[in-house]
């Protein structure tokens, strides 16, 4: 089964005809933005919880041993802290491909932590939903967890990724409960005799 979406990508169209517009990242794009962009800015959106819910068949696992990355699942009344990327419109491309397992660009409006102006914006996030092939939905933590531990794509660790993204929360101030209750279960890799510190 094919789980690519960037050909339903392309067809939105909806900044295409802008210089510039805004991308929030929750995820990957929090701890590695290699992409050209214009200016960054911490930021937040309503209504949404970061889930390691998705499956990651081409990144950070395989067809055989998916791993798991994070997605936004809706909840009335939360909200969801990331960083915010200005970008002109040609950016979604290369990222369209690289995020193709499953997720689809989803208008959002995003709102600045720094009190600055304007103070929010509409824009783009990448959504995998429940209905997209390599939704694998929720487990108990121990289960993601240990999922992630073991699981390795072409771009590494699954537990990197998870480690990063944890990492890059602290640093931002950011308290995301599901991820750092998940980032303590991580085994210690073996011969590590420090504790491991997600920080
Ligand atoms: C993100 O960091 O926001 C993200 C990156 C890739 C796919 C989906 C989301």
């Amino acid at each position: 089964m094919s789980h690519d979406t960037t050909a339903r990508n392309r067809r939105m169209t909806h900044f295409d005809d802008h210089d510039a517009l805004w991308l929030f990242g929750y995820g990957s794009l929090i701890w590695k933005a290699d992409f050209p962009f214009l200016e960054r800015r911490c930021a937040h959106v309503h209504g949404w919880v970061r889930r390691f819910w998705q499956g990651s068949h081409d990144h950070r696992g395989t067809p055989e041993a998916p791993g798991r990355v994070a997605t936004l699942v809706r909840e009335p009344g939360a909200i969801c802290h990331g960083m915010a990327y200005r970008i002109a419109p040609e950016v979604l491309g290369p990222l369209d491909i690289r995020e193709k397992n499953g997720y689809l660009r989803e208008l959002t409006r995003l709102h600045f932590d720094d009190g600055g102006q304007p103070a929010g914006a509409d824009g783009l996030l990448y959504l995998a939903t429940e209905d997209n092939a390599a939704f694998l939905g929720d487990a108990p933590l121990d289960a993601i967890a240990a999922q992630i531990a073991v699981a390795h794509g072409p771009s590494g660790p699954n537990r990197d990724y998870l480690v990063h993204l944890a990492r890059a929360l602290r640093e931002l101030g950011v308290d995301d409960p599901h991820v750092f209750a998940l980032a303590a279960r991580l085994p210690h890799p073996a011969g590590d005799d420090c504790p491991h510190d997600p920080k």
